[in-house]
């Protein structure tokens, strides 16, 4: 069986940046606050019409441009999300559609803050096993179009954007080296945007009164994050046969600072192998973790045949981990 090597990774995030002191002038909030319960100073913002495929197709075009790949011999897009453009069709049909993938299948996955975890797993199987010759796995987000700009505690965490990754065959040792992916419905609760699915579609009676916008209970959140960061390490570590001390470098989703640090001191793991750019970012659902590698590997942190580690955690309740060796 070959290997699915990740050969290219890229990224795209919103022009515009939003400072902590912005928010200040429209809720009541203070950069003091924001960062030291987020460790946020600023994110990007997208603007009316950049949609999650706008920022999707940018940082997949630029993928296999670095891998020196022509889009009509990519085999599969799969795009993370759980803010595609439309419910359907799916934003990887779009993204197929703008980069030129003309021979390509397409399909999103929806696992929200986890996508890129079980995404780049769900290609990774398809090349290993011999279904597909290789695929650009996207990870984004465009959360700023749903979150309520009046409710501080939800509106200061969340920015747009997202990467790419381009995975092949090949018979070098890289690639996956092991995933795990777990989820609890009954924590279905603590993060939603409860209209506009079929549940409570729009312009329907059964919708009144329910609410379009994001939904999170924070505290529970929290307590949910930080455990299932822990777990899904352990699991993955456990289940490659291999400790933290392998790990060169963490790279978790990009929430919440405070989560992070609380997870790599669990794992025992020093600041200095753990990736960090929220503060410039916020938490951009699916697209922080391919963001998070593409700065790790730009600024040298990650270098090939790295071992690196990504966990990720949202709404569902789910979370999961990738083992990589770049
Ligand atoms: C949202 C979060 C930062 C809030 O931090 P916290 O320390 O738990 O804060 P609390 O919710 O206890 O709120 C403390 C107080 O700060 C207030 N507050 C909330 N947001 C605020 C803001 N932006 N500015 C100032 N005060 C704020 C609350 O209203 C509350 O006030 P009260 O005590 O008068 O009711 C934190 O819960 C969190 O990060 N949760 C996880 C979020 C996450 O990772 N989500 C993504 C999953 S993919």
């Amino acid at each position: 069986m070959p290997n699915a090597a990740i050969q290219s990774i890229a990224m795209s995030v919103a022009e515009r940046v939003m400072t902590n002191e912005e928010f200040e002038k429209i809720v009541e909030t203070s950069d003091e606050w924001i960062q030291t319960r987020t460790g946020i100073k600023e994110r990007r913002v997208a603007e009316p019409g950049q949609s999650s495929s706008y920022f999707g197709a940018i940082a997949a075009a630029d993928a296999l441009k670095r891998a020196g790949v022509n889009p009509e011999d990519v085999d599969m897009v799969i795009c993370a999300t759980v803010t595609g453009d439309h419910l359907f069709p799916g934003t990887a049909c779009l993204i197929q559609e703008r980069i030129g993938a003309k021979n390509a299948g397409a399909f999103d996955v929806g696992a929200a803050c986890a996508g890129f975890i079980y995404a780049a797993e769900v290609a990774s199987s398809m090349i290993r096993n011999g279904t597909i010759r290789n695929a650009v796995v996207v990870g984004v987000d465009t959360l700023t179009h749903f979150v309520d700009w009046s409710d501080r505690s939800t509106c200061v965490l969340f920015g747009d954007g997202g990467g790419a990754a381009y995975m092949e065959a090949t018979e070098e040792d890289r690639g996956i080296v092991a995933t795990v992916m777990l989820s609890d419905g009954s924590g279905a609760k603590h993060i939603k945007i409860e209209k506009g699915g079929s549940l409570y579609p729009p312009s329907r009676p059964q919708s009144e009164g329910k609410c379009s916008t994001l939904y999170m209970a924070g505290k529970e959140v929290f307590r949910f994050a930080v455990r299932a960061m822990a777990d899904s390490c352990h699991k993955v570590l456990e289940k490659a046969g291999l400790t933290a001390d392998d790990v060169t470098l963490f790279c978790p989703h990009q929430a919440n600072l405070r989560i992070i640090t609380a997870a790599a001191e669990h794992l025992g793991l020093p600041m200095e192998r753990v990736f960090v750019n929220v503060q410039k970012y916020g938490n951009m659902g699916a697209g922080s973790i391919p963001v998070a590698l593409y700065e790790a590997e730009a600024e040298g942190a990650l270098k090939k045949g790295d071992l690196v580690m990504t966990v990720g955690f949202g709404a569902g309740l789910v979370w999961g981990a990738n083992l990589i060796r770049w």
